[in-house]
């Protein structure tokens, strides 16, 4: 199989926790990559690396920053995802679904000729929870622009310089427990963020991905509780998990959501406890690629306590 597309590829959100292992994953197989991010472009000392602005608030601006460019994979948030502060415009619906739009009438612009788009598990028109269905709204941009895509939906993405797991990590240092909110029994199938980097690389150059809408999970479905364990165990740390009962703590956050920057929401309470299961089928079918097991991800990067 050829590895590399040989093609100039932009990752909106590159500068992000998964669109970092995007972009070191295309670059170490020879492309040139250029991220895209909202903040003015810094200097980098490789040479496949290039930085540029793109700002999906300056729609005007993004056919600049896509000039030259042959793929384009979105990998955009906003800061703090999932709590929403709309005074700050930093919504699902703005960025996910709007910045999305606005990337793909600029890729229609530039002639690009291939798109790669991470969703997430759960994306459909009717479903219960907004941030589903701006996720599904961005989808829609992405399979009606007339340019070859490949749609991952993962579920929930684990590893360095993650936000969640290494959050409870962090509480685990200090303290002789790790609070939770929630029961933590929410299923999970945890992907490691290289595999899903690889899995972006992979796609470019398989044709079977050409257009393809591709739930991503790792090997095991587990619950939140348990990959909490595992990580504590690879750390080499006892610890109590102290739940939180969700619906005390949505109430509790309820104030908050009139603060611009609220520190946490009941909606985002109810994005962290929800269930993120997927059908690995397809993805296996269409990329065939070994996907890293919990335990052996979290021992490449966990350094066991001092
Ligand atoms: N993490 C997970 O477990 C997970 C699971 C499933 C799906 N996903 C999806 O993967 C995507 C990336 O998630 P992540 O965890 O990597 O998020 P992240 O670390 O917060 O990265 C978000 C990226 O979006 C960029 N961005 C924010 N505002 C922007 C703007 N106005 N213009 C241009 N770029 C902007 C940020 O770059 P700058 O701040 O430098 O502009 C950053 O590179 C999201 O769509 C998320 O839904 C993530």
């Amino acid at each position: 199989m050829e590895t590399s597309s040989n093609s100039v590829v932009a990752v909106a959100g590159g500068s992000g926790f998964v669109g970092r292992s995007i972009v070191r994953e295309l670059a170490a197989r020879g492309s040139s990559v250029i991220v895209l991010s909202h903040r003015p472009p810094i200097a980098t000392t490789d040479r496949l690396i290039e930085f540029r602005q793109g700002d999906i608030n300056k729609p005007d601006d993004l056919p600049g920053a896509l000039a030259g460019v042959e793929t384009l994979v979105i990998c955009l948030g906003f800061r703090n995802s999932p709590i929403e502060a709309p005074r700050r415009g930093r919504t699902f619906e703005k960025v996910d679904a709007g910045g999305t739009e606005a990337l793909v009438l600029a890729a229609k612009t530039v002639g690009i000729s291939r798109l790669v788009y991470i969703s997430g598990a759960g994306a459909a028109p009717d479903a219960p929870r907004h941030w589903f269905r701006a996720k599904w709204r961005a989808e829609e941009a992405i399979r009606g622009s007339g340019i070859i895509y490949t749609i991952f939906r993962p579920s929930w993405i684990y590893g360095r310089g993650d936000r969640s797991l290494n959050r409870f990590l962090g509480f685990a240092r200090w303290l002789p427990f790790v609070p939770q909110i929630g029961n933590g029994r929410q299923l999970l199938a945890p992907v490691f963020v290289d595999d899903v980097g690889a899995l972006v690389a992979d796609a470019l150059v398989m044709p079977a991905a050409n257009n393809a809408t591709l739930e991503v999970g790792g090997p095991e479905t587990m619950s939140m509780d348990d990959v909490i364990r595992a990580a504590l165990r690879v750390q080499g740390r006892r610890r109590m998990i102290l739940h939180a009962p969700a619906g005390l703590m949505k109430l509790l956050t309820r104030p908050l959501t009139l603060l611009p920057s609220p520190p946490m929401t009941p909606d985002a309470i109810d994005f962290i406890v929800q269930s993120a299961p997927v059908d690995s089928g397809p993805l296996t079918a269409v990329l065939p690629r070994h996907l890293t097991r919990l335990a052996d991800a979290l021992g490449k990067y966990l350094a066991p306590r001092k």
